[in-house]
């Protein structure tokens, strides 16, 4: 059953929460089979699948390009389409024009924004028109280059009350939940135990009140670079790459089709056609 925005909130300090990313339908069918909270079609997709060294180069049309599949694969998970950089920054006018376009043509239930004060402005607007919105802070990858780079964030007291200023005023802008991302895990506990919107944890400890991880981090198939807080549940790229050399090999050698993966003819319309060609 597809859950929605009040539902994931309900789910605060009942039941932990799950959530996955997803770029297309294949993988977004085999998802929601084997059942997570929400599905996240993050501008992560710019560097997992689209080849880009960062998040900033994604488009609107590039993220509903991909949301709308993930929809067709997936129409009985929550949908959350992540906004990409240069999106709702500029006014809260253009972000409630962006966020409409998630819901209006790829069917998404919900929208993310990364940044804290920043963009509370362009999160009331996006929640007064009528979408959800989950917040995002802590390690923001579209403003990497401002942090330090991909750095772990709130590790000194300073930043981390930064950290907890910015949930609280996400949580005042009306968020249903916020990704907490490459955090001490202590700070995620004091931030959670704080607010009454559920956190959702990306390198941030198990306390906050749900969990996300890139799903090609999580099967073993994005090998550029790993971050350490990954856990690989499985290491799938070795193993297409041996079966990408099988059927190379097959191929070369002749092995590949053979009867069992050919479609048989009648042998007396075998042998006419043979002769007609004669
Ligand atoms: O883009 C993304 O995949 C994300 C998650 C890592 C939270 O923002």
């Amino acid at each position: 059953m597809k859950l929605s925005a009040p539902a994931i909130q309900a789910k605060k300090n009942q039941e932990k929460i799950t959530m996955l990313t997803a770029y297309d339908a294949s993988f977004a069918r085999m998802l929601e089979s084997a059942g997570v909270d929400m599905l996240l079609v993050g501008d992560s997709l710019g560097m997992v699948v689209l080849g880009y060294d960062s998040t900033v180069p994604v488009t609107m049309d590039e993220m509903i390009h991909h949301a709308a599949a993930v929809r067709r694969g997936a129409p009985n998970t929550m949908l959350v389409g992540d906004m990409p950089f240069l999106s709702y920054q500029v006014s809260p006018q253009q972000a409630i024009e962006n966020s409409g376009r998630f819901f209006k043509e790829s069917g998404c239930d919900a929208v993310k924004l990364e940044g804290g004060l920043e963009v509370c402005d362009a999160v009331r607007a996006i929640i007064a028109a009528g979408m959800p919105v989950m917040g995002h802070i802590g390690l923001t990858p579209q403003t990497a280059g401002k942090l330090g780079g991909f750095k772990v964030q709130g590790k000194d007291m300073e930043s981390a009350r930064k950290l907890l200023h910015e949930a609280k005023a996400l949580e005042e802008a009306g968020v249903f939940s916020i990704v907490l991302e490459c955090i001490p895990d202590g700070v995620a506990k004091i931030i959670s135990e704080s607010i009454s919107t559920p956190t959702i944890g990306i390198g941030a400890g198990v306390h906050c009140d749900g969990q996300v991880l890139v799903t090609h981090d999580l099967l073993g198939l994005f090998e550029k670079f790993v971050p350490s807080f990954v856990k690989g549940y499985v290491n799938l790229a070795p193993e297409i790459k041996k079966a990408v050399r099988s059927f190379a090999n097959e191929v070369t050698s002749g092995t590949f089709p053979d009867e069992g993966h050919s479609f048989p003819m009648q042998i007396d319309a075998q042998d006419m056609l043979a002769k007609k060609g004669e």
